[in-house]
């Protein structure tokens, strides 16, 4: 085989493992689950989730993907040569789930490119086309997914360096300042602090399994856990990085832009309802999901008059940016396998791919009522922590001690002296599958 594609530098890596884990999970889901439960209580619980469960599995599967060298198939096969047939079948289990996730990805991210474009036609008295491209409907779900998807390809088309890495490298930076820029403003609204108040003062009442569940699912999505995303990705990483460190990073950034978004779109609702937008329903809950972006804050942007025209551009540039990043970490993922399983170039692997892809979304866009929802569960709730578990029993029981130590030390000397070598290991073949099981258990 040909020399692989690398990440070229640390940084690069960290901004495109980043923005794969930033995401729309960040910046819709997180503050969207927090408003409906509880605020600060699901705040607490989600970060006992990230650094108890998913910081560690996501070590693990970064140690597969570098270990591996190669396609998650391949490097599920050198962990378990054994079992040919069964690491096939499970790197092919995550490769499919990862490509529903993106077929349902696309479309919500289509919804996005509509807001963002719609006040600009709107300024240029293009009224009818504004509200077509914000207005729910066949058509416009179709068109605008099949634009994102485009967008997608072409960037993974141009491969790990000029592709992936690039685009991340450019993109994160704009989307962490906006992000600053747009807190900061949000702050200085009428309405903000009590927004913050519910976002950061604990309400223990919203405490539940129900709750407790909803964080870890959360928590997987977020870090885009259990599809071999982070496993493709980490077989782009050279042996000198250190996995645990750079690990600890991409989670920290993550869970940093999830919180960053919980101070904007919580304050943001109770702002919007200054300006008189509804943002309680009739039992007197917060308006959770899809209303929230895509009517709360596009609603309170109006309220706001010239300017808000270019906070909403702001806000949908970033949303844009966000799911780019995390889109083309998806279609990476069959896009490796089929250029290294089948010997196919990425030319034509991402175009049938994507193809392929934008099909399913497709035929979701057309039976939306029935699938949609059905989709985002089955890989959500539970392709992701299902394969998640495989990959720590994987881990934990099944690859040699030796071979997972030299592999993370090859980037981390000391390691065998370290707490986290004391720890993890440990923890990925005992906890992680337990409290896994409980979780799953609880629902
Ligand atoms: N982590 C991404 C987000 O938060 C979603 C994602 C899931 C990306 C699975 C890749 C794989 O939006």
């Amino acid at each position: 085989m040909a020399t692989r594609a690398h990440f070229s530098s640390r940084i690069g890596f960290i901004l495109a493992a980043a923005g794969s884990a930033v995401g729309l999970g960040n910046i819709w889901g997180f503050p969207t689950q927090a408003a409906s439960n509880g605020g600060a209580v699901f705040l607490i619980v989600y970060l006992l989730m990230v650094f108890a469960l998913a910081y560690p599995l996501l070590v693990a599967e970064l140690t597969i993907g570098r270990y591996g060298n190669a396609d998650p198939i391949t490097s599920l096969r050198k962990v378990w040569p054994q079992q040919r047939a069964l690491m096939g079948f499970v790197g092919l289990a995550g490769m499919i789930a990862v490509s529903l996730i993106l077929s349902f990805y696309a479309i919500v991210a289509g919804w996005l490119l509509g807001y963002l474009v719609a006040p600009v036609l709107d300024l240029l008295g293009l009224t009818a086309q504004a509200q077509w491209l914000e207005e729910f409907g066949v058509e416009r779900n179709l068109i605008l997914m099949l634009v994102f998807m485009w967008l997608t390809v072409m960037v993974v088309r141009s491969g790990v360096t000029d592709g992936i890495e690039k685009w991340s490298t450019r993109l994160m930076p704009v989307l962490l300042l906006l992000f600053v820029v747009m807190v900061i403003y949000i702050l200085t609204q009428d309405g903000a602090w009590e927004g913050l108040r519910v976002y950061l003062v604990p309400d223990a009442s919203h405490l539940s399994p129900k709750l407790i569940v909803s964080a870890m699912g959360q928590a997987f999505f977020s870090l885009s856990l259990g599809v071999c995303t982070m496993m493709v990705y980490g077989s782009y990483l050279d042996k000198s990085a250190n996995l645990p460190k750079t690990a600890a990073q991409v989670a920290l950034l993550d869970t940093g832009v999830a919180f960053l978004a919980g101070m904007l779109i919580l304050p943001a609702m109770f702002v919007a309802q200054n300006h008189g937008v509804v943002i309680y329903d009739d039992t007197g809950a917060l308006l959770a999901s899809d209303t929230l972006v895509f009517s709360v804050l596009p609603s309170m942007f109006e309220t706001m008059g010239g300017v808000g025209i270019l906070v909403s551009t702001l806000f949908f540039i970033l949303m844009v940016i966000a799911a780019l990043t995390s889109s083309i970490s998806m279609l990476e993922v069959p896009v490796s396998c089929v250029i290294e399983e089948l010997n196919h170039t990425r030319h034509w692997a991402v175009w049938w791919i994507g193809g392929v892809i934008s099909v399913i979304s497709t035929v979701i866009v057309f039976n939306f009522e029935s699938l949609f929802g059905f989709v985002i569960t089955m890989t959500t709730a539970y392709a992701q922590p299902i394969i998640g578990m495989i990959f720590a029993i994987l881990v934990g029981w099944i690859w040699h001690r030796d071979k997972v130590l030299n592999e993370i030390k090859a980037g981390y000397p000391e390691l065998e002296a370290s707490l986290f070598w004391r720890i993890w290991p440990w923890y990925v073949r005992i906890v992680c599958p337990v409290l896994m099981l409980l979780v799953f258990f609880l629902q």
